[in-house]
């Protein structure tokens, strides 16, 4: 129960949310063992349950199919963004994998974000995300700290542009600005997952992918486990 007498599904159908739940049993994330020695590693460092993280672990190969480096904007503790750079090291360890992140939480939150202040997920640091991806033996990170795009996007060297990036902040505008940011920089048959699509107090990411559904060059999906996932043609 959330306020005295309301349950969580009425809190839900009250904005036209309801849990969601896929029939299907098909489960290929129980039997990949590569996926299942990452996932041990990395699972005490995310918030992403594993069918999220599986998907980010099948969709980095198709998405290297395209040139390019990695970027994944919304870090915290690493969780994600080291199976992202273990699995991209697995296909190409020449590619580079951007993590960027404030370290100091959550920012740009506004108007269209029913939960977010601005400060939220403080709890993590560089040296901490950084212990993480040394114990999967990677070597194909780097680390942007500060908001992303302003204050860190000009570190990254990209001639060859994107093939992959994973938009984890939380909030409208924050999920706006990477967007702007990497789409130009995205090369065709590149893929963006954003995280967050679909889940209570995460509206602003659900309203702002809605309001680039309909963009010409892009395929718009929504994954009912809460990912919107985007291939640009
Ligand atoms: C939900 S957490 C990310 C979770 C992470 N992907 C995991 O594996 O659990 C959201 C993160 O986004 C970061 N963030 C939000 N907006 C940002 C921005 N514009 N630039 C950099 N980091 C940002 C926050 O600092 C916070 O650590």
């Amino acid at each position: 129960m959330t306020r005295q007498g309301e349950s969580s599904e009425q809190k839900y159908r009250a904005v036209g949310y309801e849990r969601v739940e896929p029939k299907a049993t098909y489960a290929p994330w129980s039997e990949d063992t590569d996926f299942l020695h990452v996932n041990e590693v990395i699972k005490e460092h995310t918030l992403v349950d594993r069918y999220r993280c599986y998907e980010l672990w099948q969709l980095v190969p198709q998405a290297m199919k395209t040139p390019g480096d990695l970027l994944e904007v919304g870090v915290w503790r690493g969780g994600t963004g080291a199976l992202i750079a273990a699995q991209s090291a697995r296909c190409d360890r020449s590619r580079v994998v951007y993590l960027a992140d404030t370290f100091t939480g959550v920012v740009k939150a506004g108007a269209r974000d029913r939960y977010y202040r601005g400060g939220e997920h403080a709890n993590t640091s560089v040296e901490h995300v950084r212990r993480v991806l040394e114990s999967l033996d990677l070597d194909n990170v780097r680390i942007l700290a500060g908001v992303f795009p302003e204050e860190t996007g000009e570190e990254i060297a990209v001639g060859g542009g994107f093939c992959f990036c994973h938009i984890d902040v939380d909030v409208y505008q924050g999920a706006r600005d990477v967007t702007e940011w990497v789409l130009p920089r995205l090369n065709p048959g590149g893929v963006i997952v954003y995280d967050d699509y679909g889940f209570y107090g995460c509206e602003g990411v659900t309203e702002f992918v809605n309001e680039i559904t309909a963009t010409s060059d892009l395929v718009v999906i929504h994954n009912l486990n809460g990912h919107a996932v985007i291939v640009k043609a």
